[in-house]
């Protein structure tokens, strides 16, 4: 049974009647481009197949009424009564894309839902956004207002920002809302402009579970993100975006080390994004892949968001003929990493890799040869 087909059953069960709407929302792997988004610079994901899924049906009375399967719970809350959360549960994932609409003007009705996902949560695939995009196409489905994919990754990215109280960037609702099949999205992220660029021919991301899970992360990321703006600050620059190699080699003595290394890190991973684009446009597997394996030894060393588990499954991935080139994905500390992989030895390149990461781990991977897909959609009717 599909995901979409169990929303669909368990609606019936739950209300006695078929659901008017199905929408989905994908998760996202991350490409190339990690921790730039919020230094207004570039990205390079890609929306995957796994996703959020919501049934639902209009209420008349503001009311929101959703049933969570994987969380084996239901909720209601008011439209008109949202409450912020102390600590944040799934439905207030739902009442926070809400409250941000609502304050950006969005007249919306209420409406009953039967929602499930298989975006792994906690896993750097960004569950979170793709529950936030699909229940703001829920609220599209029964409100009627007009659709567009940046105005709603901005209400979903406030939600998160405001009322979920996790500072982060815009990348994760972005590419949720706007996804491609079969491309990644560079994505400007100061002016917020999105080009879709084509896999090289041949070849397909694989996403590498190391199955580990960090706590903390937000505590490191919001430190990241004062240590970046820190560095802006001292070369006199809105953003890190606007500081580049040249401007950087000149004055980068006059930072303390872990601030340099932060800011270098930014400041050449933005340029491989830009790289890799023209890599990508040249149909250069070759040159895209070496600009993945800089990307991670960046992240690990000068950035520091890396995990010795992370750094293993790389390391896995990079020894492997068949891969072009691997990196961690995501705000790191743990969670998955990518692959750029030969599309005819995917399947030897997962069988070989599960044993290199085991022994060199004790940990299971989970492999995922995975596509671009679309955007938050509805699928039905
Ligand atoms: C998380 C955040 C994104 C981005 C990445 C790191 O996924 O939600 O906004 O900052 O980390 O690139």
């Amino acid at each position: 049974m599909t995901l979409q087909q169990k929303v669909q059953a368990q609606f019936q069960a739950a209300f006695g009647a078929a659901p008017a709407f199905i929408v989905r929302a994908p998760g996202r792997v991350n490409l190339i481009g990690e921790h730039t988004d919020y230094n207004d610079g570039f990205v390079m994901p890609l929306a995957i197949a796994r996703a959020t899924y919501i049934a639902l049906r209009p209420r008349a009375d503001g009311i929101v009424k959703a049933i969570s399967l994987d969380m084996r719970q239901r909720r209601a809350f008011a439209l008109d009564a949202l409450q912020p959360p102390t600590a944040p549960a799934w439905s207030d994932y739902l009442g926070g894309v809400a409250w941000a609409l609502q304050e950006r003007g969005y007249v919306l009705k209420g409406w009953d839902g039967v929602i499930s996902g298989d975006v792994p949560i906690g896993s750097g695939l960004s569950s979170s956004a793709a529950l936030e995009l699909a229940a703001a196409r829920a609220f599209y489905c029964v409100s009627n207002f007009e659709w567009a994919a940046v105005p709603m990754a901005l209400a979903c990215q406030a939600a998160e920002n405001e009322w979920l109280g996790v500072n982060c960037g815009i990348m994760d609702q972005l590419i949720s809302a706007a996804g491609i099949e079969d491309r990644a999205l560079l994505i400007d992220c100061r002016s917020l402009e999105l080009q879709a660029v084509p896999l090289p021919a041949g070849t397909v991301v694989v996403i590498l579970d190391t199955n580990t899970r960090r706590g903390l992360v937000d505590s490191k990321y919001n430190e990241r993100r004062q240590q970046c703006e820190a560095a802006a600050r001292h070369f006199g620059a809105a953003a890190l975006r606007d500081v580049d190699a040249g401007a950087f080699a000149a004055r980068a003595q006059e930072l303390d080390p872990i601030t340099r290394a932060r800011a270098r890190h930014v400041i050449s991973e933005n340029a491989r994004v830009l790289n890799a684009r023209a890599a990508m446009l040249a149909n250069d597997a070759e040159t895209l892949g070496k600009l993945m394996i800089a990307s991670h030894i960046s992240l690990r060393d000068d950035f520091e968001v890396s995990s010795p588990a992370l750094d293993a499954i790389v390391d896995c991935a990079n020894d492997d003929p068949n891969c072009f080139g691997a990196r961690m994905t995501g705000a790191g500390f743990g969670g998955c990493a990518v692959a750029l992989v030969r599309a005819a030895a995917a399947d030897s390149f997962a069988e070989r890799l599960r044993a290199c990461y085991r022994s060199a781990s004790g940990h299971e991977a989970a492999i995922a040869i995975t596509r671009a897909s679309r955007g938050a959609e509805t699928v039905f009717p």
